[in-house]
């Protein structure tokens, strides 16, 4: 069984807070929204860290913005250097890349016939990727171009990288194994930095445009420290990587398991259809050319957004629980006393998912659940999950904001507090502008193949939750 659902089965036995070993690290397991909010608000005042285990690939030290102490310096150079990059004004100049790459992909899937069989899950990928290449770094990787090709993807080096990388942060002792398989990690790892140092030096050296200037890139090269120094190479590298694997994977699996849910609702579908159309985005027999989506689209099309949320809701990416460790002792309001130098594992899985939470039918897609207001929100004052419940409105301060009315947060695909995450934005943008576009031109359906079998054979979780072997659908044009 899949770590998340084991995570999600012994905290429905056991409750909220457990313990467990792994190796010889003391874990705690929390899935409480109450208690995450606490922890996560610790973050901020040093009392939990990102753990040593999660750092660096060769022990040159050499960190990025996910992986550095809260406390570290550099990572709130890093971190408030590169916000801008995710802010509307940004995101509305660099839309048009996005449908650019996709009217890419679609064109891909119209020359393999009317109804062709194509495995959504690489398409996504290709899509995101090219996404982060193009608005991130200025650089048409041209994975979108030919659907074929999977052959020189820079995407599959790097998806492969942070794969090893997360087997590292398990078994730190890996990197010192000589088995064939690590060998080969440590290849692939050497290509992976071979092209991002290529490209680190392509974007130092390009002429200033006002394109780049908005980027990931420009922010990264115009940072200066405290003492005015702009970022050295190794940690430009670091950096350039992380923010393309933290932006295509986990953007491009959630496009796929949303277009998934929705082959599979065909209600949701049929919503999701009417909404487009009444935009003039679908493709119909009275409207042949529909217009293209927009930037503004995006915060108009209410039952999309709903599709997105609950499909993130089902199938977060990030499902493998956030890990930190103590620095001191924290006692929590439910009374349980963490001390310094434990594991913790912010579990949010089942939290979004669980009955205790106030989910109702928790396993089921069921997106008009989110034209209630404040779903995100559970009333913790009225009880939860069977703990002790004396937190008070203190206790949940979080980002300068407090609780709101008693209610604290139950959904959190994009994590909490001063390490959520940094392109959310991005992926805002991103995931309803590819879902739209490719429902706008192509009728789902799972394909015989992936069709009979259940999400837990579909899925895997690899560092992030993804399709185990793609998703196959026939696409219908329209
Ligand atoms: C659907 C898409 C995405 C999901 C579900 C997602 C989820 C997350 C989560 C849960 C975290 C917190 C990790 C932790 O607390 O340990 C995080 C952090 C981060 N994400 Fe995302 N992410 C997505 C897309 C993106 C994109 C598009 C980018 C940038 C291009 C990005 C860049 C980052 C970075 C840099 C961090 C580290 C922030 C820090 O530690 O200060 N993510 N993401």
């Amino acid at each position: 069984m899949a770590k998340h659902k084991w995570e999600a089965e012994v905290t429905a036995a056991l409750g909220t807070v457990w313990r467990r070993r792994e190796f010889w690290k003391q874990l705690v397991v929390i899935s409480d929204p109450v208690l995450l909010q606490e922890v996560f608000a610790l973050e901020r005042e040093g009392a939990i860290e990102k753990p040593d285990s999660l750092i660096s690939w060769d022990e040159t030290k050499d960190k990025n913005v996910l992986t550095s102490k809260t406390a570290d310096p550099m990572w709130k150079l890093v971190r408030k250097g590169t916000a801008p990059a995710f802010q509307p004004n940004n995101m509305r100049q660099y839309h048009h890349h996005i449908v650019d790459i996709i009217e890419r992909l679609i064109q891909g899937i119209k020359q393999k016939g009317s109804a062709p069989v194509i495995d959504v899950a690489d398409i996504a990928q290709r899509e995101s990727f090219d996404t982060i290449g193009k608005i991130g770094f200025g650089r048409d990787f041209a994975a979108s171009r030919d659907i074929d090709n999977t052959v020189n993807n820079t995407f599959r080096l790097l998806t492969n990288d942070f794969e090893e990388s997360m087997r590292r942060a398990v078994f730190p002792l890996r990197r010192y194994s000589r088995s064939q398989d690590k060998l080969a990690a440590d290849a692939n790892h050497r290509r992976v930095r071979a092209v991002i140092e290529a490209l680190v030096k392509d974007c130092q050296n390009r002429p200033p445009s006002n394109e780049d200037a908005g980027s990931i890139a420009g922010h990264l090269l115009r940072l200066r420290d405290a003492r005015g120094k702009p970022l050295t190479t190794e940690r430009l590298i670091e950096e350039f990587e992380i923010f393309f694997i933290a932006g295509s994977e986990t953007t491009g699996h959630t496009i796929a398991w949303t277009l998934y849910f929705l082959a599979t609702h065909p209600k949701a579908m049929a919503r999701l259809e009417a909404e487009l159309d009444a935009a003039g985005l679908l493709k119909t027999a009275a409207n042949p050319q529909p217009r293209t989506v927009t930037y503004a689209d995006i915060s108009k099309l209410h039952f999309l957004d709903c599709a997105v949320k609950e499909a993130m809701r089902l199938q977060p990416v990030a499902a493998q629980p956030l890990r930190r460790v103590t620095t001191r002792d924290i006692r929590l309001s439910s009374g349980h006393l963490i001390p310094a130098g434990v594991f913790v594992e912010l579990a949010q899985y089942s939290v979004m998912r669980s009955k205790a939470w106030g989910w109702e039918e928790g396993d089921a897609f069921k997106p008009e659940r989110w034209e209630e207001p404040d779903v995100e929100y559970f009333e913790h004052s009225r009880g939860s999950g069977g703990r002790a419940n004396n937190t008070t409105e203190d206790d949940l301060e979080i980002n300068g904001s407090k609780a709101r009315d008693g209610k604290v947060k139950r959904y959190n695909p994009f994590g909490q507090g001063v390490r959520n995450c940094l392109g959310q934005q991005l992926a805002r943008m991103n995931v309803p502008t590819a879902v739209a576009m490719f429902v706008s031109e192509f009728e789902f359906t799972v394909a015989p193949e992936d069709a009979q079998k259940s999400i837990d054979e579909l899925e895997v979780l690899k560092g992030t939750l993804q399709p185990k072997s793609g998703i196959h659908m026939i696409c219908k044009q329209r």
